[in-house]
């Protein structure tokens, strides 16, 4: 298992971004464990509704927040949108900050406090915000419109758990245009990267096993916003958009969720249709499992022997690096990286060659 020194990112040891903590319906009033960034965190949601991600430790004397209370006295650890500790009831609100101790009047010393982060919830997920530096979001979570269209047929994420493989493995996927053959069986028409700032694109087109009849392309736009949120939007003969999360726990070791949704043939949604979206996310989930096997039993590519012919990976870690370093470098690192680039012996997606 190879950390992020041994891939010599930057300075951080987990990167800044927005990365997906739990599928929405994990979250429940009953107060939740994680361990996500290094970090013991605890999970719940208020009575308003909001989620709420916290360090998981008590100023006080260190109990876990999401630690159960076997009394069954004082059950009520929600309160609004605030969380008691079980061990003797201190109360901290989804900002962090201790709010109210049952039996104290006087002001609570600053550091009655535990660190929180910024979540939101969008498109069926828990995003939260971390950041070595913890300063506030610089770009928001991705748009997914078609979730919200009632044309469309939502998934629930399949969680495929923990990898012991650094993010570095997963991110190097998005340029790396040589793999289609080898590990989908799938013909590329053409393939391009385009980095800009905090997005990653990679623009292909291919026939498809399954997704198209003989002789039919189907276009992908897939794109990184930040280091944890794939979209992939696949048009062609059908509709579909996958989504792939994927968020660090410890140094190397990797949570990832996947899901599809479709385009409905009928508004609302024909149960075909749901049979046909059904059918598109286990589809989906094979395909990215043959990606999956490969870095579950794979050596670290710490270095790569890159040919002039593979994609461009060197470009795709740059722009990664700037999630490892002080935001006050990111411009830098993504100088590195923006722009479009082709992969050699491989045709340019149409939008980009139309750009030249
Ligand atoms: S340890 Fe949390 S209130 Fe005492
Ligand atoms: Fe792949």
């Amino acid at each position: 298992m190879a950390t992020t020194a041994d891939y010599g990112l930057g300075e951080f040891t987990f990167p800044r971004g927005w990365f997906m903590i739990a599928r929405a319906e994990d979250a429940v009033s009953a107060p939740k464990a994680l361990r996500m960034f290094g970090r013991d965190l605890v999970l719940y949601r208020g009575e308003s509704g909001r989620a709420a991600l916290l360090d998981a430790y008590c100023p006080h004397m260190g109990a876990h927040l999401a630690a159960e209370q076997s009394s069954g006295a004082g059950a009520r650890r929600i309160e609004g949108d605030s969380i008691r500790c079980p061990y003797h009831a201190w109360r901290f609100g989804p900002d962090g900050i201790c709010n109210n101790v049952p039996y104290f009047d006087g002001p609570l010393p600053p550091a009655a406090r535990v660190r929180a982060f910024p979540v939101e919830e969008r498109f069926g997920c828990l995003f939260a915000w971390h950041d070595p530096e913890q300063m506030e979001p610089d770009y928001p979570v991705p748009d997914l419109p078609e979730w919200e269209d009632a044309a469309w047929v939502r998934c629930i994420y399949d969680d495929l758990g923990q990898i012991p493989v650094h993010p570095q493995e997963i991110i190097d996927n998005l340029v790396d245009a040589r793999h289609f053959g080898p590990v989908h069986g799938q013909r590329l028409a053409y393939f391009n990267s385009r980095f800009e700032g905090v997005t990653g694109r990679q623009l292909s087109g291919g026939g498809h096993e399954t997704m198209t009849s003989e002789g039919g392309v189907l276009d992908v736009d897939a794109y990184y916003t930040g280091p944890g949120i794939l979209i992939a939007r696949f048009s062609g003969e059908t509709d579909a958009v996958q989504i792939v999360l994927h968020t660090p726990v410890e140094d190397g070791v990797t949570h990832v969720w996947h899901g599809i949704i479709t385009r409905g043939r009928q508004v609302p949604p024909s149960a075909e249709d749901v049979e046909l979206h059904r059918q598109y996310q286990q589809l989906g989930l094979s395909a990215f499992s043959q990606d999956f096997e490969i870095w579950r039993t794979k050596a670290p590519a710490l270095q790569i022997l890159r040919l002039p012919t593979d994609g461009p990976f060197h470009r795709n870690r740059a722009w990664y690096r700037q999630f490892y370093n002080p935001r006050a470098q990111a411009a830098g690192h993504q100088g590195r990286a923006n722009g479009d680039h082709a992969t050699k012996g491989l045709d340019q997606a149409p939008t980009a060659a139309a750009a030249e």
